[in-house]
Formats: C-alpha cells, sequence, structure tokens
C-alpha cells in the first residue's frame, strides 16, 4: 500500500489530483476553456448535454469560443477578473444549471484557462430536500418571530387543542372559566393526553398572557437541584459560578404563570416549602433568611393518581387540597375516539408540513382501523404512528394495511380490529362508517348509520357555538335532551 508522500509539494499535487478526480466523477460534467476562450476539453459526462446545446457532434462543439455554443456563461468573465464563481445557477436553452467556475493558472500565477463544471442539473428537482429544507428552517423561524417572546410564551391557545367531541367541549369550557381566575390549576388525566398543551392555552387566555410562562419538569430535574430551581439561590451562598445568586422559577414566572409538570413525583420534603410558598405568597431563595414575595399563577399537571399518592404517604394531603382547588381532568383518547379523524387531519398536517412532505390521505378504512385502538399513549402516541406512516408512505394514499404494518412496528398497542358493532361505529363521522362497511358485505345497518349523521351534526353545531349545547340545540332545532341524548 503505498504511503503519503513526505514533503508538503507533492502532498498538494497528490490533493489537487484527487479533487479533480472528485470533482469529474461526481459532478454531472466538466468544460476546459483556453486563455482565447475556446473550449478545448469536455468530459463524458458533458457529452450528453451537446444535443440540448444544439450540437450533434463533439468536434462541432470543441474549438469554438465557448460564449458561442454554451449562452450566458460567466467563463470569460471568470478569465478576465481571475476569480473563481464557486456556485452560480446557469440557465441556457439546455436547461438550468448549479454551477462552480475556476481560473486556471500557470507557474507564474497568470491566467491560461478556466474550468467550468456542473456541479447538478435540474437543481429545482435535485436539490428539492435542500431547498424544503430551506423552507421549513425559514417557516419555522418567521413562526419564533411571530411568537416574540420565544420560550418563555405560550406556545398554544384553545383552538390548537384538537376535538369536538362533547367531553373536550366540556373540559375547554371549563378551562376557559379557570383561565380567568388566579387560584391553582390541577391538571390530571393520563400520559400524552394534552396537560401541557392545555396549559398553554389556559396562559394564553388567561389575564397574565403578557407574562411569562415558566415550565419546570419536575421528575426532570435532580432532586437535589429541585429546591434551588423553585426557589433560586440568595448571592453568596455557595460559592464558585452561584456566587453571584440565581433566580428561582417562582421569579422567573413574575407576573406570569408557573406551570409544575409532574407534581406527583415532587419529593415529600419540599413539598412542604411548596405549600408554604402557595399559602403565603413569598419564597426563600436558598441561602438567604429573606422573604420575597412572588406573583406567578400555578399550574400543576400529573399523570399519577394523586389521591392514592396521598393514601400512601407520598403526596401531602395539605399540598394536594391547596392545588385542587379548581381540578380539570383531561379525558384519554378512548375516552373520545370521535375526535379521532379531527386529530389524524391536524397532526398529518402539521408533521407534514415540518417535514415539507406533502399531506398524503387517509382512506376511511385506515382512519376506522386507528379509531378502534387502545392508545395508551393517548394523542402523543397516535402522533408518533402518524409520523411513521408520513414517513412510509410514498403514494400519497394512507390505507388500512399500512396502518397495521405501522401498529404492529411500534409495538405499543395491541392491533384491535375495528369493531362493527354498535359501540364504534356510529362514534365516527359518516364517511369513516361508510368506510368500515365498504370492507364487509352486510352494510351498517340503517338506525345505525342514522345515529352516525346525528352525532356529526350534534359535532358540528357545538363546534359552530363553541361547545355551548343550548345555543347548539337551537340550532339544530331539537330540544337540549335530544342533543344529550344524540351524544349518549
Ligand atoms: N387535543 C390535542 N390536539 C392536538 N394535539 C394534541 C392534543 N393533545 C395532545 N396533543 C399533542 O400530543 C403530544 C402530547 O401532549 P402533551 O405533552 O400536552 O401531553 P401530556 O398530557 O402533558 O403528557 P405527559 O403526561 O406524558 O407529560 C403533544 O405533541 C401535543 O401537541
Ligand atoms: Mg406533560
Amino acid at each position: 500500500m503505498a504511503s503519503l508522500p513526505t514533503d508538503a509539494q507533492s502532498i498538494l499535487s497528490l490533493a489537487a489530483r484527487s479533487l479533480f478526480d472528485v470533482f469529474a466523477n461526481a459532478s454531472e460534467g466538466m468544460l476546459l476553456v483556453d486563455r482565447s476562450g475556446r473550449v478545448v476539453w469536455i468530459n463524458d459526462h458533458y457529452r450528453r448535454y451537446l444535443p440540448a446545446l444544439g450540437f450533434e457532434r463533439e468536434a462541432d462543439f470543441v474549438g469554438k469560443p465557448v460564449v458561442e455554443v454554451v449562452q450566458n456563461t460567466l467563463m470569460n468573465q471568470v478569465m478576465e477578473t481571475g476569480k473563481p464563481i464557486l456556485i452560480d445557477l446557469l440557465s441556457n436553452r439546455a436547461g438550468t444549471f448549479l454551477v462552480s467556475r475556476f481560473p486556471l493558472r500557470d507557474e507564474l500565477g497568470l491566467v491560461i484557462g478556466a474550468l467550468g463544471v456542473v456541479l447538478f442539473d435540474q437543481p429545482e428537482t435535485n436539490l428539492q430536500p435542500l431547498m424544503a429544507k430551506f423552507a421549513l428552517m425559514q417557516r419555522e423561524l418567521d413562526e419564533a418571530r411571530k411568537a416574540g417572546g420565544g420560550q418563555r410564551q405560550a406556545r398554544h391557545s384553545f383552538a390548537s387543542f384538537v376535538g369536538g367531541s362533547a367531553v373536550v367541549a366540556d373540559l375547554k369550557r371549563q378551562a376557559r372559566r379557570a383561565a380567568q381566575s388566579s387560584s391553582p390549576v390541577l391538571l390530571l388525566g393520563e400520559t400524552g393526553t394534552g396537560k401541557e398543551l392545555l396549559a398553554h392555552a389556559i396562559h394564553a387566555s388567561s389575564p397574565r398572557a403578557r407574562g411569562p410562562l415558566v415550565s419546570v419538569n419536575i421528575a426532570a430535574v435532580p432532586e437535589t437541584l429541585l429546591e434551588a430551581e423553585f426557589f433560586g439561590v440568595a448571592p453568596g451562598a455557595y460559592t464558585g459560578a452561584d456566587r453571584k445568586g440565581r433566580d428561582g422559577k417562582f421569579k422567573l414566572a413574575d407576573g406570569g404563570t408557573l406551570f409544575l409538570d409532574e407534581i406527583g413525583d415532587m419529593p415529600l420534603g419540599l413539598q412542604a416549602k411548596l405549600l408554604r410558598a402557595l399559602q403565603e405568597g413569598e419564597i426563600e431563595p436558598l441561602g438567604s433568611n429573606r422573604l420575597v414575595p412572588f406573583d406567578a399563577r400555578v399550574i400543576a399537571a400529573t399523570s399519577r393518581d394523586l389521591v392514592k399518592l396521598v393514601h400512601e404517604g407520598q403526596f401531602r394531603e395539605d399540598l394536594f387540597y391547596r392545588l385542587n382547588v379548581l381540578p380539570l381532568r383531561v379525558p384519554s383518547l378512548r375516552d373520545r375516539a370521535v375526535d379521532i379523524p379531527a386529530l389524524v387531519e391536524v397532526l398529518s398536517e402539521e408533521l407534514a408540513w415540518r417535514s415539507a412532505l406533502p399531506q398524503p390521505e387517509f382512506q376511511s378504512e385506515a382512519i376506522a382501523l386507528l379509531a378502534a385502538q387502545h392508545w395508551r399513549g393517548n394523542v402523543r402516541e397516535l402522533r408518533n404512528v402518524i409520523e411513521q406512516l408520513l414517513l412510509r408512505c410514498d403514494t400519497g394514499i394512507i390505507d388500512a394495511a399500512t396502518v397495521e404494518t405501522v401498529l404492529l412496528a411500534s409495538g405499543l398497542s395491541q392491533i384491535k380490529p375495528v369493531q362493527r358493532g354498535a359501540v364504534d361505529v356510529p362514534q365516527l363521522m359518516p364517511a369513516v362508517a361508510d368506510g368500515v362497511a365498504l370492507g364487509s358485505e352486510v352494510s351498517v345497518r340503517l338506525s345505525e348509520r342514522i345515529r352516525a349523521l346525528e352525532l356529526q351534526a350534534v359535532q358540528d353545531a357545538l363546534k359552530k357555538t363553541q361547545g355551548n349545547k343550548l345555543a347548539a340545540a337551537k340550532l339544530l332545532g331539537i330540544s337540549r335532551a335530544k342533543l344529550y341524548q344524540c351524544l349518549a
């Protein structure tokens, strides 16, 4: 095996030769022009552009002034200025090309020719992933700018919480009311049900919306650091980095909202201090003997069973009551399967937009299959499955077989077949119920179809009236009792 030469000159010429070989092989074509501006050489790759440039034979092209045979070329400019044009778009009768142009010099440094390289032809398609990524970054930047304060602002409003089911309409109504109060809110619900999203929405529609929203994920902060994280550190309390003191989250949330996520994971020792802070409206930074008032509205969330933790002695009863002033129960996806078609629509749109992919169309059987699952991880799990479906989908259409494959691969849920019984089908939109019927010989019973239609109409009306049942009933020309009957 030959080893690298030892003198710099040989290494440089080896590097130059290797670079040239890389360009010659990886590029779409190369062309050399002499001092007088005539084409003196083209490589094999370049030859295929000749017909599009209007030449049948290489001999008619090589030897001619480059300005005559390649329209819009800037090879002469490179030779005149002696400066390379590293990246440029060249458009002419043969198409649009991403090109590079380099001057060639003799030993004395005089320009004796120029090398032109076609890096890509059809950049609009070949560079599409790059362009798409750029467009996406641009959009994200725009969004971040629009959001203004960045991290410390709420990212979601109530409109981001997708769902028109009766339970969700009810939850949103309670949450809107809670937003107007300054008492603590406690968000309870299984993992992935949207508690964090709801906390953002409550902050955003509260009188404190202009203030900061500061989150602490209690489960993610080591126990030894939690106290400093919450209450801050007084100047001089420690030597070293924290000598100057540090504000805690209570202080950072001043004038805004403090979101205590995973409150069920709070160590007992700190629970007493949190309770005192909430009761007194004052905190004591670490290493200080001064009490500092704070003005932050607390929203706490947990997926754990707090009542059980209280019974087991792991959560202080007094703190539980202090936090449980406005409890909101976020329903699991199982309790609102009727929202799944809308969630699929919104989540697939958002995920496709994020990865600059076209939004696929879900066949109704595919949605029916998604709606029949148990979803232990709720919306987060559904979102993951949709993300995988997008990556797998080349055709723009997602069918039930693909859904089944992805569900199997995700390994989280046991796949449940679509139930054709009275439970699942009428809960779905009529289009979905149709889809389910397509696969079976016996069509869905008329009474079930009517129920599905009624339910859909009620949900549409509730959406229009923002969950106001009386107004929805009026809109539909039915009694409130009938409306409840449709929702049951
Ligand atoms: N109703 C909804 N509409 C749209 N997206 C939702 C909805 N609910 C949840 N999501 C999305 O699902 C994911 C999980 O939601 P979130 O983090 O708010 O759940 P969580 O209840 O806080 O879960 P955990 O208990 O595991 O922390 C997020 O990507 C969120 O945007
Ligand atoms: Mg959460």
